[in-house]
C-alpha cells in the first residue's frame, strides 16, 4: 500500500442551491452538539451503560446472540485463529425461522412485514404469516429442482416482497444466495455467476424505475448466452412477472413463479443448521479489477444484524413503521432490510422505484401515507432532496419521524442540518453509521437516545465493537489527526472470507496490521474520542454511497478498443459524493471513433460494461499520463488535476509538461 494517509478525501461541503437560487445552508441553524431530548431519553431502549456491559464483549455478544432462536444453544463464542473467526460455532440455527416462523408461531402472524409500494403506485401490505407461506412453498420449488444446502442461487431482482422472499427461502434451504444489483450489466451478472457457480438465477422479467420498465430477464439471458464456449453452472432461471416486458424464454431451462410458487406445498420444515452456515456472497468492488464475493455466514452476522438495529434506531417492533431506503443488491439492503427488520418483527415499508418519479415528493408521500417513525438512508438522496428544495418535503406530514439514519459515505454537516431540521423536524435524532460490506453490520454510530450528536461524525464504535485509528506501522494516533481505521478485535458479524479466494482475503484484510482488520477508510478521532471518517485510502471510489473500483473501470475502458491507456480517479462532487473522472489516451491511427465522439462512446461503453452506476461523469481525452519514470500512471496528480487541487511534488513525474496540456484540457471539456 502506497501513500495511505496522502490520498484521504475531504468530507465536501457543497453549498446547495434549491430551485429558487437559495442557499439552502444559510436557513440553518449554526452547527452545534445535539444532547437527546428528556422525552426520548425517558423511552429509549438502552442507556449508557450499553458500554460498560459490553465490557467483556464476548459475554456481550453471546448474551446478544441468545435473543435468537437456537435449535441447538451453543457452548462456544469466540474461536479466533487470525484472520479467521467462528463465532457461536456449535450452535444451530435457522436464519429464516428466525426471521418468520418464530414470529408467526408466537402469534404475530397477522403484523404487517412489508408495505410494498410499486413504483406505478400499486401497493401490497404483506403479513408475516403471508411471507412465511411463500417462503415455505418457494423453499419447495428449490428444493424440488435439486438446489441443496450450500449451493450458490443468484438473485438479480427488483425492488419486490418477492426478492426478501427469494433470500429467505435460500436461507431456510441453506442455499447461499448472491444477489446480483439490478443495475448491473449482463458482464457483470455472468462474471458473479461463474465466481459463485451458481446453479440457479431467480430474476424477474423487468422492474419499474423512472416511469418505465427496466428488463431484467433479458440480462439473465444475454449474461448466460455469453462466452458459448463456456457455459454457465445456471441449470434454471425462476422467473417473477412483474414488468410484463416481452421477454425470450428457453424451454426446459426457464420457469414462471406464478406457475411453480403457488402450486407448491405450504409445508416446509426449516432444518437446524450450524451458526457457521454460509448465508451469503455479496459482491463488492476491490483494488483490483474484479469484484471479490464477500462470504458471511449465519449466527453471529444475524446477532449484530438484529442487536445494532434494535439499538441504533432504537426500534420498537410493536409501533414503529421503518424505512431503510436501499436496495436489496447492497449490503445495507441485505442486513437492514432483508434480515434485521425481520429478525426483529417490525413493520417496515419497501419501496420499488426511485425518489423522483413521479416526482421529488414521493419519499415524503410515502412518509406520511404510512406513518414512517424511522427513515435510514444515504447522504446522496438528502444532498438530492436538498437541492430540490424544502417545500417539497414542508409540504407533507412528516411528524411520525422520530429517527433518523445515514449511511455509506461522510454526510457533511450541511446536509445533516437540513435533514435535521426539515425531515426531522428539528426533533429527530440522526443516526451516520459508519460500516461496510464487509463488516456486515453497524460498526459505528450514535445510539439515539445515550450520545450527544456531532453533525458529521460517526462517533463512537457501537457496544461490542472496538475501533482504532492508527498509523502506517499501526501505533494509534493522537486525537486530530488523520490515520487508518481498523478493527482491533473480531466481531459476530466480520465477513468470513472472499468466495473462492483465501489469498484475496489475507491480502486484502490482514496484511496490513495483522492481526487487526485493515477497512481501508482513512479517520481521525476527536479530543472526545469520536469518530470523523475522511474517505477511503484505497483505490476505491465511493459514488453516491456505492462502491467503485478504479480499476474495474480502468479495465473497462482499455477494452475499448479505440482506448489505448485508461486512467480513473474520483473526484469530490457536491451531489454524489465522488464523481468517477476518466482520462484516456487513444489509440494511434484509430479511426472507429471522432475524437469528439470518444467521451460520450466511453461513458455508454463502461455503462454497458460495469452497469449505469460506474458510468464516469467525464471522460478527458488526453495524448499522455502523468507517469513515473518506471512508467507507472501517478493516480494522485490526476486526482489533484480533476478537483482543482494543487497537483503538489512533481519530482516523480517523468514529463512534467503533461500537466499543463491536461489541465488545459480539462479547462477546455469544462
Ligand atoms: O468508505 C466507507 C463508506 O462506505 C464504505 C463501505 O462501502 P460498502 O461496502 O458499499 O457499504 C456501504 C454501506 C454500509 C466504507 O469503507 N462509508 C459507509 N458508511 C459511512 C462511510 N463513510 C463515512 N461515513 C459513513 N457513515
Amino acid at each position: 500500500m502506497t501513500e495511505p494517509t496522502a490520498r484521504t478525501v475531504q468530507i465536501t461541503r457543497p453549498a446547495i442551491t434549491d430551485q429558487h437560487g437559495v442557499i439552502e445552508s444559510h436557513h440553518l441553524p449554526e452547527a452545534h452538539e445535539y444532547a437527546p431530548t428528556q422525552a426520548f431519553r425517558a423511552q429509549t431502549n438502552v442507556h449508557g451503560e450499553i458500554y460498560a456491559q459490553a465490557a467483556d464483549f464476548e459475554a456481550f455478544w453471546a448474551e446478544q446472540a441468545r435473543t435468537l432462536a437456537w435449535r441447538r444453544p451453543f457452548t462456544r463464542v469466540l474461536d479466533w485463529r487470525p484472520p479467521h473467526a467462528e463465532w457461536f460455532s456449535d450452535g444451530e440455527l435457522n436464519a429464516c425461522e428466525n426471521a418468520l416462523d418464530r414470529h408467526v408461531a408466537a402469534g404475530l402472524g397477522d403484523r404487517v412485514a412489508i408495505h410494498w409500494e410499486g413504483e406505478p403506485g400499486d401497493t401490497r401490505a404483506v403479513t408475516y404469516g403471508e411471507l412465511l407461506d411463500t417462503v415455505k412453498r418457494l423453499a419447495n420449488v428449490l428444493e424440488g429442482l435439486g438446489i441443496r444446502a450450500g449451493d450458490r442461487v443468484a438473485i438479480h431482482m427488483p425492488m419486490i416482497p418477492e426478492t426478501v422472499a427469494a433470500m429467505l427461502a435460500c436461507a431456510r434451504i441453506g442455499a447461499v444466495h448472491s444477489v446480483v444489483f439490478g443495475g448491473f450489466s449482463a458482464e457483470s451478472l455472468r462474471a458473479r455467476i461463474d465466481d459463485a457457480g451458481a446453479r440457479l438465477v431467480i430474476t424477474a422479467d423487468g422492474g419499474f424505475r423512472k416511469g418505465r420498465v427496466s428488463p431484467l430477464k433479458p440480462t439473465v439471458d444475454r449474461a448466460l448466452a455469453l462466452h458459448p464456449d463456456r457455459p454457465s453452472s445456471v441449470e434454471h432461471v425462476l422467473v417473477v412477472r412483474r414488468g410484463r416486458n416481452e421477454i425470450d424464454w428457453v424451454e426446459g431451462r426457464d420457469l414462471w413463479w406464478h406457475e411453480e410458487v403457488p402450486f407448491a406445498s405450504p409445508m416446509h420444515e426449516a432444518p437446524a443448521l450450524p451458526a457457521e452456515h454460509p448465508l451469503f456472497i455479496l459482491y463488492t468492488s476491490g483494488t483490483t479489477g474484479r469484484p471479490k464475493g464477500v462470504l458471511h455466514t449465519t449466527g453471529g452476522y444475524l446477532a449484530q444484524a438484529a442487536f445494532t438495529h434494535r439499538t441504533v434506531f432504537d426500534l420498537k417492533p410493536d409501533t414503529d413503521v421503518y424505512w431503510c431506503t436501499a436496495d436489496v443488491g447492497w449490503i445495507t439492503g441485505h442486513t437492514y432490510l432483508a434480515y434485521a427488520p425481520l429478525v426483529n418483527a417490525a413493520t417496515q415499508v419497501m419501496y420499488e422505484g426511485t425518489p423522483d418519479t413521479p416526482d421529488w415528493s414521493r419519499w415524503w408521500r410515502i412518509v406520511e401515507r404510512y406513518g414512517v417513525t424511522i427513515l435510514y438512508t444515504a447522504p446522496t438522496a438528502i444532498r438530492a432532496a436538498m437541492k430540490v428544495g424544502r417545500q417539497v418535503p414542508q409540504g407533507h406530514d412528516l411528524s411520525s419521524l422520530r429517527v433518523l439514519g445515514s449511511v455509506g459515505e461522510p454526510i457533511n454537516p450541511e446536509a445533516w442540518l437540513w435533514y435535521r431540521e426539515i425531515i426531522g423536524g428539528g426533533r429527530a435524532p440522526i443516526v451516520d453509521t459508519w460500516w461496510q460490506t464487509e463488516t456486515g453490520a453497524i460498526m459505528a454510530s450514535p445510539l439515539p437516545g445515550v450520545t450527544t450528536l456531532k453533525p458529521g461524525s460517526a462517533q463512537r464504535p457501537v457496544p461490542g465493537v472496538s475501533l482504532a485509528v492508527v498509523d502506517d506501522s499501526g501505533r494509534p494516533v493522537p486525537a486530530g489527526e488523520g490515520g487508518l481505521l481498523v478493527a482491533d478485535r473480531p466481531w459476530p458479524s466480520m465477513l468470513r472470507g472472499v468466495w473462492d479466494d483465501e489469498q484475496r482475503y489475507r491480502d486484502t484484510y490482514w496484511s496490513v496490521f495483522g492481526d487487526r482488520y485493515f477497512a481501508g477508510d482513512g479517520a481521525r478521532l476527536d479530543e472526545d474520542g469520536d469518530l470523523w471518517l475522511l474517505g477511503r485510502v484505497d483505490d476505491v471510489m465511493n459514488v453516491s454511497g456505492h462502491r467503485l473500483s478504479t480499476a474495474e473501470i480502468e479495465s473497462a475502458l482499455v477494452a475499448h478498443h479505440a482506448v489505448a491507456e485508461a486512467a480513473v480517479v474520483g473526484a469530490p462532487d457536491p451531489d454524489t459524493g465522488q464523481a468517477v473522472v476518466a482520462f484516456v489516451v487513444l489509440k494511434r491511427n484509430q479511426h472507429l471513433v471522432e475524437l469528439q465522439d470518444a467521451p460520450a462512446e466511453l461513458r455508454a461503453h463502461v455503462a454497458a460494461t460495469i452497469g449505469a452506476i460506474a458510468r464516469p461523469k467525464a471522460v478527458h481525452v488526453v495524448p499522455d499520463l502523468p507517469k513515473t519514470r518506471s512508467g507507472k500512471i501517478i493516480r494522485r496528480v490526476l486526482a489533484a488535476l480533476a478537483s482543482g487541487a494543487e497537483v503538489g511534488d512533481l519530482t516523480t513525474v517523468s514529463d512534467p509538461s503533461v500537466i499543463d496540456t491536461i489541465r488545459g484540457i480539462i479547462a477546455a471539456d469544462g
